[in-house]
This record gives C-alpha cells, sequence and structure tokens, in this order.
C-alpha cells in the first residue's frame, strides 16, 4: 500500500515544526522534522572542530557518524551515536554550523535516503527546505510555509526566551535573515517553492488560524 507524503518547506521560523507536528497529530501521520536531521551532523561538526564550510573536512566526517530518529510519544527524538542531542541540536552555534553544513552537496546526498525511506514506510509530514523539490517531489501535498522575517524573529525569540537561551530581537532577525539568504542562495537544493505547492502565509495568523489553514489545505487534498 502507497503511503501519503505531506511536503512542508519553507525558511526558518515560519513555524513550520510547531504547525506540522500539531497537523500530523490531527491527522494520525510521522512528522519528520529534517531540519533536527540536518542539525545533528552540524553539532557534530561543531564538537569535532571541523570547518563547516570545508566539504572535504565535513565528508570525512560522514562515516563516523550514526544518526537515528526515535520516536517517543510522537515526540521526534535525534540520536547521534547513540547519545540523545535532541535539546543541544537547538542551541543558536549549532544553527549557524548547520545551516553552513547543509550548503554542501555531499550532506544533502548522505541524507536523501534516510529521508526517502521514512516516507516509503509511513504517511508522513515531513518539513525542511527542498522536502517538495528534492525529497519527494511526487508527494501528494506539498506547502511552502512563509511569514515576514519579522514575524518569525518575534517567534524564534518567544522560543528562545521558553528553552531558557534568551537573545535580543536585532541578533535574531539577523541571525534569520542571514540564514535565509544562505539557504536560498546555496547551489544544492537551495530554499525554493515548488511549482506546485500551496503558499501559506502566516505572517497575520495565529496559531489556531495557522493550524486551520493547514488541515484545510491537507484534508481539500487527500479526502477522496
Ligand atoms: O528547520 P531548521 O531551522 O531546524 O533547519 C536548520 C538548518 O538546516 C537550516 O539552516 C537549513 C537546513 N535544512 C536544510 O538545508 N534542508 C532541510 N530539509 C532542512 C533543514
Amino acid at each position: 500500500m502507497s503511503t501519503i507524503r505531506i511536503a512542508i518547506d519553507g525558511p526558518s521560523g515560519a513555524g513550520k515544526s510547531t504547525l506540522a507536528k500539531a497537523a500530523a497529530g490531527a491527522l494520525g501521520y510521522l512528522y519528520v522534522d529534517t531540519g533536527a536531521i540536518y542539525r545533528t551532523i552540524g553539532l557534530h561538526i561543531l564538537k569535532e572542530g571541523v570547518d563547516p564550510e570545508n566539504e572535504e573536512a565535513v565528508s570525512a566526517q560522514l562515516p563516523r557518524l550514526q544518526i537515528d530518529l526515535r520516536y517517543d510519544g510522537g515526540q521526534q527524538r535525534m540520536f547521534l551515536n547513540g547519545e540523545d542531542v535532541s535539546e543541544e541540536i537547538r542551541l543558536p552555534e549549532v544553527s549557524h554550523y548547520t545551516s553552513a553544513v547543509s550548503a554542501l552537496p555531499l550532506v544533502r546526498k548522505f541524507l536523501l535516503e534516510m529521508q526517502r525511506e521514512l516516507a516509503r514506510k509511513n504517511n508522513v509530514i515531513m518539513d525542511g527546505r527542498d522536502i517538495g523539490t528534492v525529497v519527494l517531489p511526487d508527494a501528494e501535498v506539498k506547502i511552502f510555509l512563509t511569514a515576514s522575517s519579522q514575524a518569525r524573529a518575534q517567534r524564534r525569540m518567544l522560543e528562545l526566551e521558553r528553552r531558557k537561551t534568551p537573545q535580543p530581537y536585532k541578533d535574531v532577525l539577523r541571525e534569520i535573515e542571514e540564514r535565509d539568504f544562505r539557504d536560498t542562495h546555496r547551489d544544492a537544493a537551495p530554499l525554493r517553492q515548488a511549482e506546485d505547492a500551496v503558499l501559506l502565509d502566516t505572517t497575520e495568523l495565529n496559531f489556531q488560524e495557522s493550524k486551520a489553514a493547514l488541515l484545510q489545505i491537507i484534508r481539500e487534498r487527500t479526502d477522496p
């Protein structure tokens, strides 16, 4: 039996993870946060003191990496060489390293099959940057979820406060704009809206409104 695949792409801080997780819960699908998988590589590269832009040095690390996704009550947890790194991968310096390593074609190739395999075995809502364009080009539903960079910085700031790692607004905004630039300008699988993706802009929407809009898009396209 073939699975149903929902691809959600968009820039950092658009609320992809929170919304995709909520929608997956409502639909009974597996939620796959691919950013967390890239972050696990970013964390390893940071810990090893490797230059994240040096493709040769980064690729020499890949055979030493064992990355596992485990689900704990619907929550995706990331394991790096057997260690649970689910919290550590959210640190701001890991974001920076991850944006650099995720621009490397060899890193993207290394993770491609892992992501496709998850979607072969489960009905998934998968979020990332290139899910609708590269990882699951035949996904049943593709959504490009975005919001203004100012709205995204506000939300990220609240999230960092909740995680007890607060940062000033201007730093968060600058980090978001730098990552947007890097994610959209890289040669390998840049962030862009797939031609057949539905655009959902949540700048003016609260969480409940965004979730309802997302579920409506999915249901319209998957209900017979
Ligand atoms: O979604 P996130 O902020 O956790 O993603 C972290 C970084 O990983 C981000 O800079 C872009 C990169 N990424 C990617 O290149 N491709 C994906 N499918 C997911 C994330």
